[in-house]
């Protein structure tokens, strides 16, 4: 039934008495990762194969690359802290946005840019543990410039739910059957009652430390940008959230592991949808 659907949808798209497509064809998908281990199995599953020198080399970063059906895949990761020499993953906004941004100079004919990872979620939006979320739009919590002019600024608001005319977010969700809402993103784990008040106001579904500074990067270069994150702990709960988010991390990685390969098979095979 699926498959019909997505048949009759791409073959009704496509066809009408004008010439404007009606779906935008995607080709090249770069997937920007955070931290190794919730990339890993989705790089085992589509078996990519490490790209030296894909970054420059007094950077950390990784990337890997391998086709999925007609498409071509670079899955890129933020690489370990050599800076402070602690050797974790390197989280949050600075390297994930420069990452995304040598990425996309790198790669000039990316048709989107799909950042995966984990979150948190607010279980006054729905949201539950494994829960997959499709971004519609973006916005900094932590980033407070109390001068008129630079409020917005900070917030940094960014709606990605469409990119023109095409709909990016709604299509996809509604027929993975996959939640919606408003991804909100700072630079801490956990959280300060500051946070929760500008959070309310991000209307947030689901709290990240990436997707933000990603948006960011891509609106640079005019490229469509696809959040999909998987919830690994309720920021409106009960339980510390590193203590969910550490024991929830295998299970939401490999559950992105099964989301994904379902996002590329629809955006590859249909594209992105216009109204
Ligand atoms: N990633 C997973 N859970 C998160 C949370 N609560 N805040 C920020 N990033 C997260």
């Amino acid at each position: 039934i699926a498959f019909l659907f997505v048949f009759v949808t791409s073959f009704a798209l496509n066809t009408g008495a004008t010439s404007i497509p009606k779906t935008m064809p995607v080709k090249n998908v770069i997937v920007a990762i955070a931290m190794e281990a919730e990339a890993a199995p989705f790089i085992q599953h589509l078996q990519l194969k490490l790209v030296a020198d894909f970054f420059p080399s007094n950077t950390p970063f990784q990337a890997y690359q391998g086709p999925h059906g007609d498409c071509t895949v670079t899955v890129i990761t933020n690489g370990k802290d050599t800076v402070h020499e602690t050797g974790v993953d390197n989280v949050g906004t600075v390297p994930a946005a420069l990452a995304t941004f040598l990425a996309l100079q790198k790669l000039p004919d990316t048709d989107i840019l799909i950042n995966a990872g984990t979150c948190g979620g607010f279980r006054r939006k729905g949201a539950e543990i494994g829960n997959v979320f499709v971004v519609t739009g973006v916005a900094h919590h932590d980033r407070r410039i109390p001068i008129p002019d630079y409020v917005p600024y900070g917030i940094g608001k960014l709606d990605t739910s469409r990119h023109g005319d095409f709909t990016t977010a709604e299509v996809l969700a509604l027929e993975l059957e996959y939640k919606l809402g408003v991804c909100t993103t700072g630079n801490s784990l956990d959280k300060t009652e500051e946070d929760d008040k500008h959070m309310l106001a991000n209307d947030a579904a689901v709290k990240d430390m990436e997707a933000a500074a990603i948006a960011w990067s891509c609106k640079l270069f005019d490229t469509p940008f696809l959040g999909l994150k998987v919830v690994t702990d309720i920021v409106d709960g009960e339980h510390p959230t590193q203590d969910e988010f550490l024991a929830n991390l295998l299970a939401a990685s490999q559950s992105l592991q099964v989301a994904l390969p379902r996002v590329l098979d629809h955006i590859c095979h249909v594209g992105v949808v216009k109204e």
